[in-house]
């Protein structure tokens, strides 16, 4: 899931290694290195973690000053060192991130002209295309370009030449990949994080380019093969430092910045000393529109769900909300008076970009909510709503995702003015409420303590039911999604409502039900779902506030007391103690909290 390459004048591969490290945080199960010495390619490749190729290279040290290296996230072939990338054929090295749509075909045509292959991987397969070409009399270069035009699907890549050692040729159909300038060095990457410590001036590849890098410098490539100019930025990537603090997981520090972040974020859009909201640019007025097409992928799409609570309810706008992998396909109609917004906190996730392709082709306004100012998803909409969350490194999105809520809630704001549906004061209101939403975030930390012991009863059980209505819906879906993502215990997040339309088949008293339920106008609802779990000795575990706790008198089952605030900004607030439950129960089971088994952090693959 993350590429690294370097020409350079000093032994690359331990270089290659930490700038695999900087891309750990995109989820991998396999890594390996490919260098030149002495005109030999050689490799090292481990299942697992970094530390597993780090003792490997210990054991055997790879020299040589070109190099490209790898940290794979399994599509095609279990993640096993057979698997793992680069992989070789004849003279050529290769890394890859993606898929490769049509390699089933041309393996088939590889394997009649005789080439072996050593892996179940597509990779492969543009190995041999390349050693084909190479063998047929073409250049490197040449090779390269024929190879890139039979490949169909979403793919970056790095290539290396046994007899070039000046030379990796890169390329971007889909996944990112950019280049970073040294002096008398050259690199290449999947993101500007992972060239941090080399280099700030980076040039990112769009869709279609391919590149030759060397020493020297790049030249950039179109899909027809003609030379093109792309801007060299100084990449922000490096003004963060990327480390845990005193923290023990990167998702413990991201749960615990929430606080300030989601200030920073609400104080681009909303005007705290005025009270009002401010005049942030927008690529369509929410008074001309009459319908908002919202699409994303996991937890980004949950935030948007409840985005949609709160447009409908304050601004009155229909939003239509999908996952972004059905949308695509669905051929929805787009009126010229709708607009689309999508939501990502990497704005590099396959299936959302293609949506917001779909809506382009559709001729509607564009707008996304991103967290990386510099992806893709960024880049090809009309206007963003950046959220100030700084890299978010735990593969399971904390603190992005209540970013993605506050900007909501201040869309909602914003467009209940623009369309009349909120006075001044009611508009100030939500403003008000919106400031006090760090602060109220600070003290739900405060719980942290009472969470940490409710979670190591949590993680001797194998299944776990989330209730909720309202917002506290998408937000008991959250719960299930963060629960099942790092503890890997089965959970389902439900509106309470539906608990008798089948859920409740399965309570009895080794299943715990949690129930989030901030006093709000339904309150008692939530309440009456709530004893006809208790009646059937079903365990609560109840997430409210000091006047819930009082009506519910669930004396005998477990509450977290929450602070009380108003209804508007609880998902913003209860988002926490979801993430902490989770979180908990997770570190007791002694799982691998920032990288999951199976998860990627980015996902630039259908
Ligand atoms: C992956 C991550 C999730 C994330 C989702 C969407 O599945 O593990 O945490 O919510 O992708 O990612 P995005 O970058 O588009 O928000």
């Amino acid at each position: 899931c993350g590429i690294v390459g370097i020409v350079g004048h000093s032994p690359v591969a331990p270089l290659i290694v930490d700038a695999l490290k900087r891309l750990e945080y995109r989820g991998y199960d396999s890594a390996g290195v490919a260098t030149i010495e002495h005109g030999k390619l050689a490799r090292r490749r481990a299942e697992g973690k970094l530390v597993n190729l780090e003792r490997r290279l210990a054991e055997e040290p790879l020299g040589g000053f070109i190099g490209i290296g790898h940290t794979r996230w399994a599509t095609h072939g279990v993640p096993n060192e057979v698997n793992a990338h680069p992989h070789f054929s004849e003279d050529v090295a290769i890394v890859h991130n993606g898929i490769i749509e049509n390699f089933s075909e041309l393996r088939s045509e590889l394997v009649a002209e005789g080439f072996v292959f050593a892996s179940q991987t597509d990779t492969e397969v543009v190995a041999h295309l390349v050693s084909r070409a190479l063998r047929g009399g073409a250049s490197p270069q040449e090779a390269a370009f024929s190879a890139l035009k039979r490949l169909k699907g979403a793919f970056a890549l790095a290539i290396l030449f046994r007899g070039d050692e000046d030379l990796i040729i890169g390329a971007r159909s889909g996944p990112p990949l950019a280049v970073g300038h040294g002096e008398g060095e050259m690199f290449l990457g999947s993101d500007a994080i992972a060239l941090a410590p080399f280099t700030d001036a980076i040039t990112y590849l769009e869709d279609g380019d391919w590149v030759v890098v060397r020493r020297s410098g790049m030249q950039i490539f179109d899909m027809e093969g003609r030379p093109v100019e792309r801007p060299r930025q100084q990449s922000v990537g490096t003004s963060f430092l990327v480390d845990k603090g005193n923290h023990r997981h990167f998702m413990e520090k991201e749960i615990h910045e929430q606080p300030e972040v989601i200030s920073h974020t609400l104080a681009n859009y909303l005007d705290f000393a005025e009270g009002g909201v401010r005049a942030f640019e927008m690529p369509f007025d929410f008074g001309k529109i009459d319908r908002l097409a919202v699409s994303a992928c996991g937890t980004a799409y949950l935030a948007g769900l409840i985005g949609k609570y709160w447009l409908e309810r304050y601004a009155r706008l229909p939003v239509d909300i999908d996952i972004a992998s059905e949308f695509r396909y669905r051929e929805m109609p787009l009126s010229k008076s709708s607009a689309a917004l999508f939501v990502s906190q990497s704005g590099e996730t396959a299936d959302t970009l293609a949506s917001l392709r779909y809506c382009r082709a559709q001729g509607v306004p564009i707008a996304s909510i991103v967290n990386v100012r510099d992806s893709t998803i960024a880049r090809e909409s009309d206007g963003i709503f950046p959220t100030l969350a700084g890299p978010e490194i735990g593969v399971a999105s904390t603190k992005a995702f209540t970013c993605q809520l506050a900007i909501f809630a201040a869309l909602a704001a914003r467009a209940g003015l623009q369309r009349g549906t909120l006075s001044d004061e009611e508009a100030r209101r939500m403003v008000r409420a919106l400031s006090e939403a760090p602060r109220y975030a600070a003290q739900a930390l405060r719980l942290e303590g009472h969470i940490e012991k409710i979670a190591r009863e949590l993680s001797q059980v194998r299944h776990v039911l989330y209730l909720g209505r309202d917002t506290s819906y998408p937000l008991a879906m959250e719960g299930a999604l963060k629960l099942k993502e790092i503890s890997y215990i089965h959970a389902e997040g439900y509106a309470a409502g539906e608990l008798k339309h089948g859920p409740i088949a399965l309570i009895d008293e080794s299943m715990p039900v949690i129930v989030i339920a901030p006093t709000d106008r339904i309150f008692e609802k939530t309440v009456s779902n709530m004893q006809e779990v208790a009646a059937r000795g079903g365990r609560i575990i109840l997430i409210t506030d000091e006047a819930g706790a009082a009506r519910a008198s669930l004396d005998k089952f477990e509450t977290i007391v929450m602070p009380t605030m108003p209804e508007f900004i609880a998902p913003i607030v209860y988002a926490l103690p979801v993430q902490m439950l989770a979180y908990h129960t997770a570190v007791a089971m002694g799982t691998d909290v920032d990288q999951p088994r199976n998860l990627a952090k980015s996902v630039t693959v259908e």
